[in-house]
């Protein structure tokens, strides 16, 4: 697939990307100050759009709980999943932080800046299930993963349910890059590794995906 990713699979400021199953994973990317940091920021978009726990279109809570900020969210209920334009409770998503958008500048483009941050929190019993993200309109954009906390195993596959998988741990200050052939590849979070970070005092793990919406 054609990707307006020109660095994904190149060396980045923070060292060569490492691929997983066509994603481009840049290990150590951001730096312990520069990871609190965006806890700080993180910690504002938080009181502003408190976290919630999104259900599934079958009628199951998510283990993740999540919020947002840009002009879109993501969101899911027994009406299926979309983008909405403000949180559930009605009031605006808060804006990117700028730290956030530096990250998606460096590593994706400057040309145009993603619509949604996508905040998921990972207490240690959370999980996600392989799924793709086709919620945007163009997937020529790719979506751009930041983790921070506990270490996570994250799975990769292919574009098609129930083929070949790998799997990489993903730690504080990665970020992954699903771009290119992998924009539309399986993915999800098998486990967290409790306490396997300091970051967060109460321990548990963040994931910022950006994405472009429309
Ligand atoms: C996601 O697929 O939305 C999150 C992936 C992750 O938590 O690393
Ligand atoms: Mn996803």
């Amino acid at each position: 697939m054609k990707s307006r990713v020109d660095s994904a699979l190149f060396p980045a400021p923070g060292g060569p990307a490492l691929v997983v199953g066509g994603v481009a994973v840049h290990p150590g990317y951001i730096d312990p100050a520069a990871q609190a940091a965006l806890v700080e920021d993180l910690r504002g978009v938080i009181r502003a759009a408190p976290l919630f726990s999104p259900m599934t279109p079958q009628g199951r809570a998510m283990s993740v709980r999540m919020t947002a900020a840009g002009r879109y969210g993501w969101f899911s209920d027994r009406t299926g999943y979309r983008y909405i334009p403000s949180h559930p409770a009605g009031t605006p998503w808060p804006p990117i932080p700028d730290a956030v958008l530096a990250i998606w500048r460096a590593l994706v483009s400057a040309e145009r800046m993603p619509d949604c941050c996508l905040v998921n929190f990972y207490a240690a019993s959370a999980r996600m299930g392989l799924h793709q993200d086709r919620d945007e309109a163009d997937f020529s954009w790719p979506v751009l993963s930041v983790s921070l906390g506990d270490e996570a195993l994250f799975r990769v596959g292919g574009t098609t349910r129930g083929g070949p998988t790998q799997s990489v741990w993903l730690r504080s200050g990665d970020v992954a890059i699903l771009g290119g052939a992998a924009r539309l590849a399986f993915h999800g979070i098998d486990r967290v590794r409790a306490a396997s970070s300091t970051l967060l005092p109460k321990g548990g793990r963040i994931n910022l995906t950006l994405r472009v919406v429309d």
